[in-house]
């Protein structure tokens, strides 16, 4: 089965654990993660889309760099035990399953995912030019009962240019989109 861009993946909407998207793909970004490391791929779209992004971004002097793209269920499995953090999905709960969700930081903050990120050039451009390359911030501030997820501003899922712009507009979530 392959799974359309525009999924909700959640807490109350889960994947099967077998999901394994069929057209996973390295894109062609700076990545701080080992080379084969399965969390460097993401959707063949996605793929495409984060490397316009990222592209852009350098043309503004901005230094973006991959930290953690696709997870299998069992990968997800694997970190949610091990963390404390409250940041990381049940397993099966995460659209790092689907292989369209992406976070990103940046060398000056030593590739770590902290908060601090979204005052930073970079985490702000992830925000303004994101949609336009089909990329929300899927877990926005004020909107946590509503995701049910905590807010991180260095996780961007791809749902198409049309929806990412529209969601932009709007201010709306993925969910309420999924609700209305
Ligand atoms: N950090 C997000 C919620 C995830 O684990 O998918
Ligand atoms: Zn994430």
């Amino acid at each position: 089965m392959r799974s359309s861009y525009v999924q909700l993946v959640g807490r109350g909407h889960p994947l099967d654990p077998g999901y394994i998207p069929e057209d996973l793909t390295e894109p062609k970004i700076p990545f701080c993660a080992p080379p084969e490391d399965p969390k460097r791929l993401l959707r063949l779209r996605a793929a495409r889309a984060a490397e316009r992004l990222f592209e852009r971004a350098a043309q503004a002097g901005l230094c973006l760099y991959g930290v953690s793209g696709y997870r299998s269920y069992a990968r997800q499995a694997e970190i949610y035990g091990q963390s404390s953090s409250g940041y990381v999905a049940p397993p099966g709960c995460s659209e790092h399953q689907l292989g369209l969700a992406l976070d990103v930081s940046c060398p000056k903050l030593g590739f770590e995912l902290v908060p601090a990120f979204a005052e930073m050039e970079e985490g702000k451009f992830l925000e303004r030019f994101g949609p336009m390359y089909g990329f929300i911030l899927r877990y926005p501030k004020g909107k946590e009962k509503i995701t049910g997820y905590a807010w991180e501003p260095w996780h961007i899922r791809y749902v198409t240019k049309t929806l990412a712009l529209y969601l932009s507009l709007t201010g709306l979530t993925l969910d309420e989109y999924h609700s209305l």
